[in-house]
């Protein structure tokens, strides 16, 4: 694998507008819009928006897509048609129509980056690389491959299939994340270790990061910023910043989904929400079908504090909500200041 430092000029050199170290915010679907992804790029960092899952013809996720890269490359003034500073991510575990769907969406609107997560197997992401980096060559689009892995098998297969960047998930991340899996201080020396120097691919560490420690990182539950998408009640971020000791007042495991009738992911997947109402509901003995009747019943009367918060380990430390611009400026600060003494670095 290249140095530190040689991955580090790799990630400039294809994102020219970043500066160091490489930061970028999670595709979080639903919640990160065209609004947060273009604060990040405009804070020196690569901005993804949450594209979809759904990858049919008449999937109203690619069409709100279609809208929102619009939008985003208006607000980042580029007047021209080059390359949009912007990724976009995709849940795959349903990938048909990827190839003829989204694939011709994002060659249009010249997106920088296409992030891939949660194949059903393993390696289910051979095709859609193969496709994306087919287009690639035929129309001199200069986009890069992002997969998140969450194994060390996971992130060979996506190396060998052809990614040009590894999003390392380790299980402290907010949100869906592998049910069989480590935290990012066992998990990423030993992808580094085991892809060894075969691959020439660049890692990127998600799950837990919400300072200075990691050093070209995904940033997903440090989200209370100030243009959080629409679809997020503020009893997110206020949820977010109250909560204290991510150990304890974190959870992963696949009944934040069944709760709230979510439960679409594979069985190799779960998720790490914060302890909610619903959770302590079922562990004081109410049955699962009266928790999703009351959430249910929440839902309709506008209620949002049933609804599943996802969230990292590491929310204990997140004690206020800050603007794009600001936490950027704060995370390089922290690393210039940590870099030194930092044991999971990439
Ligand atoms: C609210 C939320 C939504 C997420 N949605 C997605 C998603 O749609 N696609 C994806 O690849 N990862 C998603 N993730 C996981 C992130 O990609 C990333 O692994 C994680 O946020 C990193 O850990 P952190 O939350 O501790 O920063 C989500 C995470 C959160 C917190």
């Amino acid at each position: 694998m290249p140095s530190t430092e040689s991955q580090q000029n790799r990630l400039k050199e294809w994102f020219p507008h970043t500066s160091k170290p490489f930061i970028a915010n999670a595709p979080m679907l639903g919640f990160a819009d065209y609004r947060l992804a273009t604060a990040v790029t405009k804070a020196g960092g690569l901005g993804f928006i949450g594209g979809a899952f759904d990858f049919s013809p008449s999937s109203t996720q690619l069409a709100k897509l279609d809208s929102e890269l619009i939008k985003a490359r208006t607000e980042l003034g580029i007047t021209d048609s080059g390359t949009l500073p912007i990724g976009v991510g995709f849940i795959t575990f349903t990938p048909s129509g990827f190839e003829e769907n989204v694939v011709p969406l994002l060659e249009k609107h010249r997106v920088s980056a296409v992030w891939l997560s949660f194949p059903k197997e393993d390696a289910d992401h051979g095709p859609l690389i193969h496709a994306i980096r087919d287009a690639r060559v035929k129309s001199e689009w200069s986009v890069k491959v992002f997969v998140q892995a969450g194994t060390v098998q996971g992130a060979a297969t996506a190396a060998e299939q052809g990614a040009d960047v590894i999003v390392v998930q380790g299980t402290d991340a907010g949100g869906h994340q592998w049910a069989r899996g480590a935290s990012l201080l066992s998990l990423l020396p030993d992808v580094r270790g085991s892809l060894g120097d075969v691959y020439d691919v660049a890692l990127l560490a998600a799950g837990g990061i919400v300072g200075g420690e990691g050093v070209c990182c995904c940033v997903g539950s440090r989200r209370g910023w100030d243009c959080y998408g629409d679809e997020a009640p503020a009893s997110i971020k206020d949820s977010i910043v109250k909560a204290q000791d991510g150990a304890f007042s974190t959870v992963k495991s696949v009944r934040h989904d069944v709760f709230q009738s979510t439960d679409v992911f594979p069985r190799q997947y779960d998720g790490r929400a914060l302890v909610g109402i619903s959770w302590n509901d079922a562990q004081s003995g109410v049955s699962d079908e009266e928790v999703i009747r009351r959430y249910d019943e929440a839902i309709k009367q506008g209620d949002d504090h049933r609804r599943t918060v996802w969230a990292g380990a590491s929310v204990g430390s997140i004690s206020s909500v800050l603007s794009v611009s600001d936490l950027m400026e704060q995370i390089q600060q922290e690393v210039k200041l940590t870099t030194a003494s930092i044991m999971g670095c990439i």
